[in-house]
């Protein structure tokens, strides 16, 4: 599984990443049927699991953990529980998004949401199940060889990005600010927060996992990994405005409706476009300067910014 190392990519290489980005999603696909296929208690419960989960994502935050880890050198096999932590969060944060209660959503990923198919009651518990289960992958799994310092690294990396000093900060400002106008600094960190975050720990959990990042390559990475996640939401943002719901697999015109401050309502389209070229910019220069051989990360970084849904 080792692959070309070195900046800048060019279009050959890119190809070459295409068919390894297929591979890894194949991989992390597996894994996430496995872990919930374990769950054996209430079928209900599952189903409702395997619904949110197993319904299309593009697994862009286990890429970029298995991308981290590539670059500092780390196992694919030690990343698959980074992989699959990262993406059970993500589901669950997807899950509570689309409750009547906050984003009110019907359609995600081209489906009813999960509270449509299951209710809301089962929507809230599978979304709270998804959560745990992360946390006791992470705090149980054989395949994490590293010793007990990295494993409780990568729940407290987790953990804060995922509560009150990550996502769900963010998701509570998200609701206070909709009808409100936020300046760029609020709404930078409103989406650093409630996107931002999680997308820092799938690249830090994917660094972390073999235990052989150094303090520096670490800290590197961060900053690479922030950029990049506001530079996932502002992308969100336009997408919002720009992709049909065909595309998305979510309605399209949801923000405006809902009147959240945004970086499209905030600078117009072509105001967005501009601060996402930038961040991109950013979050390059981060890896340059990080001195790692990371061409996977910078992949996904313009995969993130390109992407069409
Ligand atoms: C959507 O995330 C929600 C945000 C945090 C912006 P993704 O665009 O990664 O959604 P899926 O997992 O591919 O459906
Ligand atoms: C979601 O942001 C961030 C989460 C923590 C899930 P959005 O509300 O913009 O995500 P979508 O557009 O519904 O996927
Ligand atoms: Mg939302
Ligand atoms: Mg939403
Ligand atoms: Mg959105």
């Amino acid at each position: 599984m080792k692959i070309a190392n070195k900046l800048p990519i060019n279009s050959k290489q890119m190809l070459s990443y295409s068919h390894e980005l297929k591979l890894r999603q194949q991989r992390v696909e597996r894994q996430l049927k496995m872990h919930l296929q374990s769950v054996q208690e209430s079928r209900r419960l599952r189903e409702a699991m395997q619904y949110a989960v197993l319904n299309g994502g593009k697994r862009l935050r286990p890429l970029l953990a298995y991308a981290a880890a590539e670059a500092v050198g780390g196992n694919m096999e030690a990343a698959d529980i980074a992989a699959v932590s990262v993406e059970l969060i993500h589901a669950y944060s997807l899950i509570h998004d689309d409750l009547p209660a906050m984003d009110d959503d019907a359609l995600r990923r081209g489906m009813p949401t999960c509270h449509i198919a299951f209710g809301e009651a089962t929507a809230i518990l599978a979304g709270d199940a998804l959560q745990t289960l992360a946390f006791e992958l992470l705090a149980e799994s054989p395949d994490l060889s590293t010793g007990n310092g990295i494993r409780l690294k990568m729940i407290a990396e987790l953990a804060r990005a995922s509560g009150a000093r990550g996502m769900v900060a963010g998701q509570m400002t998200d609701i206070e600010a909709a009808g409100a106008q936020l300046d760029e600094e609020a709404l930078g960190n409103m989406h650093s927060l409630k996107t931002g975050a999680l997308i820092s720990a799938s690249v830090m959990l994917g660094a972390l996992c073999t235990n052989i990042a150094s303090q520096t390559q670490l800290d590197s990475l961060r900053l690479f990994a922030g950029k990049t996640g506001l530079a996932f939401q502002i992308k969100d943002d336009l997408l919002d405005v720009e992709a049909e719901t065909a595309v998305t697999g979510k309605q399209q015109g949801k923000d405006a409706q809902l009147n959240k401050p945004t970086y499209t309502s905030l600078f117009g389209i072509t105001g967005a476009r501009e601060r996402l070229s930038e961040t991109v910019r950013e979050a390059e220069d981060a890896l340059r300067h990080s001195n790692l051989q990371a061409s996977g990360l910078q992949a996904l970084l313009h995969l993130i910014a390109d992407r069409s849904y």
